[in-house]
């Protein structure tokens, strides 16, 4: 069965007050949607990739992964207003290129370009046995809840993406989701919804969402394997 993989990159990138998205700004010569994007391409797991991008960087992105796409082994098509818009649209498009019940689809921010072929994959294997899995880690910092004090952080998660999930499992979560106007932050948040339990990965410290202009500096990058 195919193992597809969506590419989250119609974001505005309002944190970052650059004049382009973040995802096409550049680290090391290349933007950060490539590198992202090449990730998944690399990976010997992934049959397919689908970039979801705004209507207005459709040109762009085409551009950037022309022969990919006259290959058919990526397509690019338009998001929504907000992440879950633009996830549900790639999820709808799956149908139509043939993704079955037991396909596996791996969701990943565009903006999360170092992480691991061994995360990707290490990911893919738990959702191919568990049916939905995603990265995260540990926080480093103690976090204080307003009125709960200091929380027991041995029970708390930083998610990451990528995510995986059996094509059956994702597609009726996010139609009850939008059945109940809900709308999350991810979508492990909407499978947990629908009673499918969620395994979690251990994922990288490294593997950043790249948000706000401090996440791009050189200290940063360090040890990430970009030119710093
Ligand atoms: O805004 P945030 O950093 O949470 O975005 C996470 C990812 O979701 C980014 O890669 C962004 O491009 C993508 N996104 C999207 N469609 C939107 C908003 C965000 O694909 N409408």
């Amino acid at each position: 069965k195919k193992v597809y993989g969506i590419i989250g990159a119609a974001g505005s990138g309002k944190r970052m007050a650059a004049s382009l998205p973040k995802q096409f700004l550049k680290i090391g010569g290349k933007t950060i949607l490539e590198t992202t994007v090449e990730k998944f391409e690399t990976s010997s797991i992934i049959d397919k990739i689908i970039i979801v991008t705004a209507e207005d960087y459709q040109e762009l992105c085409c551009q950037f992964f022309h022969k990919q796409l006259n290959e058919e082994k990526i397509h690019i098509i338009c998001g929504g207003r907000e992440r879950q818009d633009s996830v549900y649209e790639a999820v709808r498009y799956l149908e139509h290129m043939g993704a079955v019940d037991d396909s596996l689809v791996l969701i990943h921010d565009g903006v999360r370009p170092y992480v691991s072929g061994d995360l990707i994959r290490r990911v893919a294997e738990s959702a191919a046995v568990n049916g939905a899995a995603v990265a995260a880690v540990q926080p480093k910092d103690t976090i204080r809840q307003i009125d709960a004090g200091t929380l027991d952080r041995s029970k708390l998660w930083c998610v990451q993406t990528p995510q995986a999930f059996r094509f059956s499992i994702l597609k009726k979560a996010f139609e009850t989701a939008y059945c109940d106007g809900f709308y999350g932050t991810d979508d492990a948040g909407l499978v947990e919804r629908i009673g499918q339990e969620v395994c979690i990965v251990e994922g990288e410290n490294s593997n950043i969402k790249i948000t706000t202009p401090e996440d791009l500096t050189v200290e940063n990058r360090i040890g990430t394997g970009f030119d710093v």
